[in-house]
């Protein structure tokens, strides 16, 4: 105990192009020290109604005073949309937000994206920072400078790149996570060791259900990932792609329950996109079968198995077209020849999609 506490304070920031992402302690540090040298004319803390309830006393016990302003929107994908935009661009305009405010993003992904969008676009772009506080943020929602909202049930559609000024990962936040959320964000630190490092991914098909999804190390490897990814390519023209291994259907299925079924939370889909793509991958590219059944077992052992049937996938594979790295009315995926060697814009053919399904459901 008293050692995860000496490290989790000594771990160090990691550094990306324009700024860096801090762990625990220090960010908190760097928060006031970095507020201090701003002069901000008004600072306003993006929050959603769970955030507020369980996460904005635990931030503010964490750091120096500040003046600030609240901005509120509602919790979930459903409404990370231009509605929900528009009222938090009215807010900031009611408050007199002007070029000089910044914007802390205190929650999951849909906060982060969302907010990182309205800074972007407010008096053409104002300084925002993010306190992820689900797993899957801490991963991945909050670092790369991608901001965004969805267009109907399309995931992500209308965005930005748009970098935040810092952002503090703190795990403390992840004990009033309810456990279904927890285990979404495991699929993004499996899909980074799976496009990355046969080392990371060995050990987490070995640890299997025992994993410790709060284990701040293991957050800051996947944190690491990601940021190298993007140090190599910002715009997602080429390495970055990689980081989609498992979204092009993990999207579509996503969208499909939004509007369709029971919603699956962000990485429930992505987990199967994981094992979908796995599959295609062994198919186009001999990726290893053993390691296939390594990878759908780890992900069945996780989370539970959806069925489709053929109408689900007919229509999950239609909404295929809108998925963004598409071009030239092509749909491109990202596949893998083997752990860390990811391959990308490949055309898959509809029959290979159902024979994915297929063996996902076995
Ligand atoms: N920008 C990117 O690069 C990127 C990458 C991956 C995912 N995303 C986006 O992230 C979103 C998913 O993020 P998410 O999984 O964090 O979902 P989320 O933001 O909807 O949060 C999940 C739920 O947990 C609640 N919550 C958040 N923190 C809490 C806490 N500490 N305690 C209790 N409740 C808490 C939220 O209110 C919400 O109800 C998707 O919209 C996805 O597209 C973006």
């Amino acid at each position: 105990m008293l050692f995860c506490k000496i490290s989790c304070i000594l771990m160090k920031e990691i550094k990306s192009k324009n700024y860096s992402i801090y762990f625990s302690s220090s960010g908190y540090t760097e928060l006031s020290l970095f507020i201090k040298a701003n002069n901000y004319s008004q600072i306003f803390i993006h929050l959603d109604d769970n955030t507020q309830k369980y996460c904005l006393e635990v931030f503010l016990k964490q750091i120096q005073k500040f003046n600030f302003n609240k901005i509120l929107s509602k919790p979930g994908e459903k409404n990370k949309n231009i509605k929900s935009c528009a009222q938090l661009w009215d807010k900031l305009s009611e408050l007199s937000g002007d070029r000089k405010s910044l914007i802390l993003n205190l929650g999951g992904g849909v906060v982060g994206d969302m907010g990182g969008f309205i800074a972007s676009t407010f008096k053409r772009g104002i300084d925002y920072i993010n306190i992820p506080t689900t797993l899957l943020s801490m991963v991945d929602a909050s670092v790369g400078g991608k901001t965004g909202i969805d267009l109907g049930v399309l995931k992500n559609q209308i965005g930005t790149f748009y970098d935040p000024k810092m952002v503090i990962v703190d795990t403390l936040y992840l004990d009033t996570l309810n456990e279904n959320e927890l285990i979404s964000g495991y699929a993004e630190i499996f899909k980074h060791s799976i496009i990355s490092s046969s080392k990371i991914f060995n050990k987490l098909i070995s640890a299997n259900t025992s994993i410790d999804f709060k284990n701040l190390q293991t957050i800051r490897n996947s944190i690491k990932i990601k940021n190298e990814i993007v140090l190599l390519d910002k715009k997602e023209n080429k390495e970055r792609k990689a980081l989609n291994f498992g979204h092009t259907l993990g999207h579509a299925i996503e969208s499909y329950f939004l509007k369709s079924k029971n919603r699956l939370l962000h990485g429930e889909a992505i987990a199967i996109g994981i094992v979908l793509a796995s599959h295609i991958s062994s198919k186009l590219f001999g990726f290893s079968s053993k390691k296939l059944n390594n990878i759908k077992s780890h992900i069945l052992s996780i989370y539970n198995k959806v069925l489709f049937d053929k109408n689900d996938i007919d229509k999950i594979t239609k909404l295929l077209v809108h998925d963004k790295k598409n071009s030239h009315g092509k749909i491109n995926f990202v596949l893998i020849k083997d752990i860390g060697k990811p391959v990308y814009d490949i055309e898959v053919d509809n029959n290979l999609i159902l024979k994915a399904f297929k063996y996902y459901s076995l």
